[in-house]
């Protein structure tokens, strides 16, 4: 009799080993292929370079076509204006009140969101409370683009 339950155990045990075996052979062979699944699809335009924004030059500020006459952009710490066609000036976004950032230029003035200064787009207030002109910062046309110095 114990020998018929030991038959029946040890089967019983193979039936277990067999199916852990063939779960873990699933588990193997059942894997997707990974890597393939990974690989980036291709540029839809062939590769070509992005830099990050379509205003953006290498080694420069901003593109001067990308400076609206009667306006101006803010490329990280500078504000670049173009008061008339052709002539593009920059200045530091600090604002001359207590320091916070200029964040936009609209309606032909640079704006601080803190306290409502507005600034010219040469740099000189129109409103208060800031009472100095923003700090001028030295920009060049340089082929296409705006760049420092
Ligand atoms: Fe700009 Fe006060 S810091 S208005």
């Amino acid at each position: 009799m114990s020998e018929n339950l030991g038959r029946r155990d040890v089967l019983a045990y193979t039936g277990i080993a067999l199916g852990v075996t063939a779960v873990a052979g699933c588990q193997t062979y059942g894997k997707p292929p990974a890597a393939a699944s990974q690989a980036p699809p291709p540029a839809p335009d062939g590769g070509a370079k992005t830099d990050g924004g379509p205003a953006k030059t290498d080694g420069g500020l901003v593109k001067t076509s990308a400076v609206p006459v009667g306006s101006g952009v803010i490329v990280g710490e500078v504000v670049v204006t173009q008061p008339t066609a052709g002539v593009f000036k920059g200045f530091s976004t600090t604002c001359t009140h207590q320091g916070c950032a200029v964040t936009t230029v609209a309606d032909g003035t640079i704006n601080c969101p803190c306290h409502g200064s507005k600034f010219n787009l040469d740099g000189t207030v129109v409103q208060g409370p800031a009472k100095k002109p923003l700090a001028v910062k030295a920009v060049q046309v340089q082929g296409d683009s705006i760049v420092l110095g």
